[in-house]
């Protein structure tokens, strides 16, 4: 079993009082807390080795450049891609799936023979599918994208627990999708949804998919080849990296007919007045100068993770869960948001009477950190027909007593409340 204490000496932020009592920080599904050895990469980057890639022919330069790549290498072995060319570092999870939407809209729309945009009959009105409890930015990139050509949002519907509809999912499968777009596990419900078979039955119909993996990959292995997913995203942020770095994993094939998404310097091949020709694969996707420092970093996170039991760390988040969950189930009127048997991370509720920013706000004064809203998913607010919930999201770095120290505080904030 690893050690804890060791763990949390690992992240000297938790090691604060807040209002005079110590931070009990439940909030990871926003981001996590970063180790130190994430923090001193980043520094040492800055310190020693800050330069821009792939340009220099000078030693800092090419230093650089290889540890760029050497991290592109780690993300790729990390999420088990065949090639590190299937790896494109983004911002995050956002700005991979507008990646997406808009190559994917050049893709159906862009007739380069003619280098304008021109509906192809094969694509006029578009239909792409969601499922009903994606963060917003899983769903407003494929809107706006649909919108401009007069096609079809498809949404996957969940019943009460928070559970996909998957005889629906094959349904809708047969309405003529161009992709397929679903959360691994869901921000608001903790639902882990059963992304290989829902991309198995995808591809009979011969429809790519993406896996939103921004909540998934901090705790779980991905294997993306296991998956056989031909998109994968996710945010560096959440899994103990900086913020400003993230991936997407494609699969070579699609990468390679993806038109690129954003122009500028280094994805480009070569350029005069008339006409400029691309990359190669990743650099396609890498317009403009990278976040050098961050990639570091989350290759840094990575190895963190990696040099940890990933299953015993597994286990031992989901006793974290459980324990939150049995204890919290006391407290009366209590209404669970997400009760899906296949969950992870967090846990989501509401009390009856009492407003769940009201109560995060008091619980935040017992220094207790945890979120209150709607999480960036408003139409799974609408689903369940409330304003918003208190969601408690859990990392390897918490504890037994914090479980406890939140449960205690949720009860005394609803009496306060009542
Ligand atoms: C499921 C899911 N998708 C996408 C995002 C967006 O991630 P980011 O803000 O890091 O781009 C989040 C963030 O909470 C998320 O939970």
């Amino acid at each position: 079993m690893f050690s804890i204490d060791e763990i949390r000496a690992q992240f000297p932020v938790l090691d604060q009082q807040v209002y005079g009592k110590p931070l009990v920080y439940l909030d990871n599904a926003a981001t996590t807390q970063k180790p130190l050895c994430v923090i001193e990469r980043e520094r040492d980057y800055y310190l020693h080795e800050n330069c821009n890639i792939h340009r220099g022919v000078h030693y800092l330069s090419q230093k650089a450049t290889e540890a760029y790549e050497h991290a592109r290498q780690t993300v790729a072995s990390f999420v088990n891609a065949r090639d590190a060319r299937e790896i494109i570092f983004t911002r995050g999870t956002t700005e991979s799936l507008n990646l997406l939407a808009t190559s994917f809209e050049h893709l159906f729309f862009k007739d380069s023979s003619l280098d304008r945009f021109v509906p192809r009959d094969d694509a006029k009105q578009p239909k792409v599918l969601v499922t009903a409890m994606e963060h917003h930015s899983n769903l407003v990139p494929w809107q706006q994208m649909i919108q401009r050509h007069n096609g079809e949002l498809l949404v996957v519907p969940m019943d009460g627990k928070g559970v996909l509809d998957l005889n629906h999912y094959e349904e809708l499968l047969k309405e003529g999708l161009k992709v397929v777009s679903i959360a691994h596990i869901s921000n608001v419900l903790g639902t882990i949804n059963p992304v290989k078979q829902m991309i198995a039955m995808a591809h009979k119909y011969g429809i790519p998919v993406i896996i939103d993996g921004a909540q998934s990959i901090a705790h779980h292995p991905i294997d993306v080849q296991d998956f056989d997913c031909d998109f994968f995203v996710f945010s560096g942020h959440k899994m103990y990296a900086p913020m400003g770095i993230g991936g997407l994993y494609g699969k070579s094939e699609w990468l390679e007919k993806l038109p690129p998404y954003q122009f500028g310097g280094e994805m480009v091949d070569m350029v005069s007045f008339e006409k400029t020709t691309f990359n190669v694969l990743p650099f396609k996707f890498e317009a403009g100068t990278p976040n050098v420092g961050a990639a570091l970093g989350l290759e840094t996170a990575i190895q963190f993770l990696q040099s940890l039991d990933r299953k015993e760390v597994e286990a031992y988040e989901e006793k974290l869960l459980q324990s939150a969950i049995q204890q919290l189930s006391e407290i009366d009127g209590i209404r669970f948001i997400g009760q899906a048997e296949h969950r992870s991370g967090l846990v989501s509720f509401i009390i009856d009477g009492v407003h769940p920013y009201d109560l995060g706000t008091i619980i935040d004064k017992m220094g207790v950190a945890v979120r209150t809203g709607h999480h960036c998913a408003e139409p799974v607010m609408t689903c369940f027909g409330i304003p918003g919930t208190v969601r408690a999201s859990f990392a390897l770095y918490n504890t037994m007593e914090e479980v406890e120290i939140l449960v205690n505080a949720v009860k005394k904030a609803a009496m306060m409340l009542r």
